[in-house]
């Protein structure tokens, strides 16, 4: 039996390639065709098969190496003489030829793993009872002190064999170390953090002798009782590919539980490092909820629609995303999904916010008197069953101001660099439901008496709390208020509703003094607080038009003018 190198074969015309990921340890026995260590160009990861059976004497090679074509990689003993030829492009033998794991063929497994599988040796039969076993961990591919990211079992679980125990990562690779039993976890020696290298304590397992067992107990692998036991590892590419192809997966996204872990291989970390994908936030649709390279190129491809959608991710502004910590460090946290009308108004809020050059105008209006009128209408509302608010009043005042002012009854075309002059006046009004906030649109407010407004708007505000408006009710909109005033506050800064350019915050009307001239007047005075966009606005007609507002409400017989 004679000492044969293990060279790289045909790499189809592939210059350098780097090593991701070594397969086998020296002095691991391995049938031809077994997979040896993977290799990973730019357009695939391809498994470098052995040449032969036999046992690897060395590997001269380790993860992240650049390899070519003819480079020694590894020396074996061959056992059965076919073995340990060179396997190098020179060679004529096909059977040579690395098998590919190219993205269309991701999930197939492969056939050295498979081998693998049934070339285990037969397992002990036993009458019966149970050992204990502490199981090791195996060489790391020539690394040391390589951290724990993840504990894959907990004690009690009971496991197969193969299973995955724990997952180690260093900075080129993610390795999974598989249970060489079935059983039971008896003891977790490890915790995640701690850094491993060959032969430490990972576990201790109780093995179930169970000779009746209908499998004959396959999935144990015989060692004598009390033996320290190392497992061969895999990396977690090398598992997935193992897993019976992608399972059936909801279709919408589950944000990962607090403090989830995120089970992927090797290459598909890289590839996601490389597009900076947040690999918390990708939906794995392998098996046990892998992620795949798939799944990372179609959260890419969905997170860059929505950047072109304006969405909540980026808004093409280069600002970046918010990046969320791990909340469940802090305190028990839970997560819902939102709601669609939630996402919705988030997706335009944010669009507003970036796009709009937003100023406020606070002003504060003598309602005094108005206030005396409306309630002067309460007996007549009773009759007419509609409720007299301060709000139709505001209404009619602002119909009144687009109407003296119609720089504010734009909306702005900048691809176009054009102002839309509207020569209808509706305006909606913000209505706080209990699945949020839905805005209504009042038509032709200039045209309307302010009962009729009453009236329009406690219905439309009702639709909505009923989830009964139609989009049409919703559409349209010159201007915005959006009223506080049955709730409190003194002032606040609404975001514009665009493309509308201006939008009216009222707060609670309060009591106060004014100065006359000759002595302080209780006066109830309502704060308004106008935001408009800079763009089609500018200060000083925001400053006329909260004027204007306050005269108009200050003397209601001026609205008839
Ligand atoms: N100052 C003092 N009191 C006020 C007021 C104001 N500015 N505005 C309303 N009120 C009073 C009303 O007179 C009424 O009192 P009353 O029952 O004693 O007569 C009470 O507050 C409740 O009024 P409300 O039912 O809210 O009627 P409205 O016509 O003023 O408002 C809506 C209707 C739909 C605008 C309102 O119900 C609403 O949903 N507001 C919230 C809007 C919102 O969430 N905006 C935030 C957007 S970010």
């Amino acid at each position: 039996m004679s000492e044969q190198e293990i060279k790289v074969p045909d790499l189809g015309g592939a210059d350098e390639v780097e090593v991701i990921e070594l397969l086998v340890s020296a002095g691991d026995s391995v049938e031809a065709e077994d997979p040896l260590l993977t290799i990973e160009t730019d357009k695939a990861s391809v498994e470098l098969p052995s040449p032969g059976a036999g046992k690897i004497t060395k590997l001269t090679v380790k993860v992240g190496d650049k390899v070519k074509e003819g480079d020694v990689v590894g020396m074996m003993e061959a056992s059965d003489g076919s073995g340990g030829s060179d396997n190098s492009g020179d060679s004529d033998d096909s059977e040579n030829e690395p098998e590919e794991k190219t993205e269309d063929a991701p999930k197939e497994e492969s056939k050295g793993q498979a081998e693998a599988q049934d070339s285990k040796p037969a397992p002990k039969k036993k009458s019966g009872g149970s050992r204990k076993e502490t199981v090791l961990v195996p060489p790391l591919d020539g690394m040391e002190n390589v951290p724990v990211i993840e504990i894959n079992v907990s004690e009690g679980d009971t496991i197969e064999a193969d299973d995955a125990l724990v997952t180690v990562e260093s900075d080129k690779a993610t390795m999974e170390i598989p249970s060489p039993y079935g059983g039971k976890v008896a003891k977790i020696l490890v915790a995640e953090g701690d850094k491993l290298s060959e032969g430490d304590k990972l576990l201790e397992l109780t093995v179930v002798e169970d000779g009746d067992d209908e499998d004959g107990g396959q999935d144990q692998a015989p060692t004598d009782s009390g033996e320290e036991a190392k497992p061969e590892p895999k990396t977690d590419e090398a598992a997935q590919q193992k897993e019976p192809a992608a399972q059936a997966q909801s279709s919408t996204y589950e944000p990962p539980a607090p403090g989830a872990k995120v089970h992927a291989g090797p290459a598909v970390r890289k590839l996601a490092r490389e597009l900076g994908a947040d690999m918390t936030r990708i939906k794995g649709s392998g098996p046990k909820s892998r992620i795949l390279k798939d799944d990372v190129q179609d959260y890419v491809k969905s997170q860059l629609q929505q950047s072109q959608q304006g969405g909540s991710v980026g808004t093409g502004s280069g600002i970046p995303g918010v990046k969320l910590p791990d909340f469940s460090q802090f305190g028990e946290v839970e997560r819902e999904a939102m709601s669609r009308m939630m996402a919705v108004t988030a997706t335009n809020m944010q669009r507003s916010w970036l796009n709009v050059p937003h100023v406020t105008q606070f002003e504060d209006a003598d309602i005094t008197d108005m206030e005396a009128f409306r309630k002067s209408q309460k007996a007549a509302g009773e009759k007419k069953g509609v409720k007299m608010t301060p709000l139709p009043f505001i209404l009619k005042a602002c119909a009144t101001a687009l109407a003296e002012l119609p720089q504010f009854n734009v909306s702005l075309d900048m691809e176009r660099k054009e102002v839309v002059r509207k020569q209808y006046i509706h305006i909606g009004i913000a209505v706080d439901t209990p699945n949020g906030l839905m805005v209504p649109v009042i038509r032709d407010v200039d045209q309307k008496g302010l009962w009729e407004l009453a009236a329009e708007s406690a219905e439309l505000a009702q639709k909505a709390r009923d989830k009964k408006l139609k989009p049409a009710e919703m559409q349209g909109a010159c201007f915005t208020i959006t009223s506080l005033g049955g709730i409190g506050g003194t002032a606040f800064t609404p975001i514009v509703n665009t493309p509308e350019v201006a939008i009216l915050g009222v707060s609670k009307a309060a009591m106060k003094p004014v100065w006359d001239g000759a002595e302080f007047q209780p006066k109830l005075m309502l704060p308004l607080s106008l935001s408009y966009d800079h763009r089609a606005v500018n200060g000083a007609d925001a400053a006329r038009f909260t004027s204007l507002l306050s005269q108009l409400m200050g003397d209601i017989r001026t609205l008839l003018l």
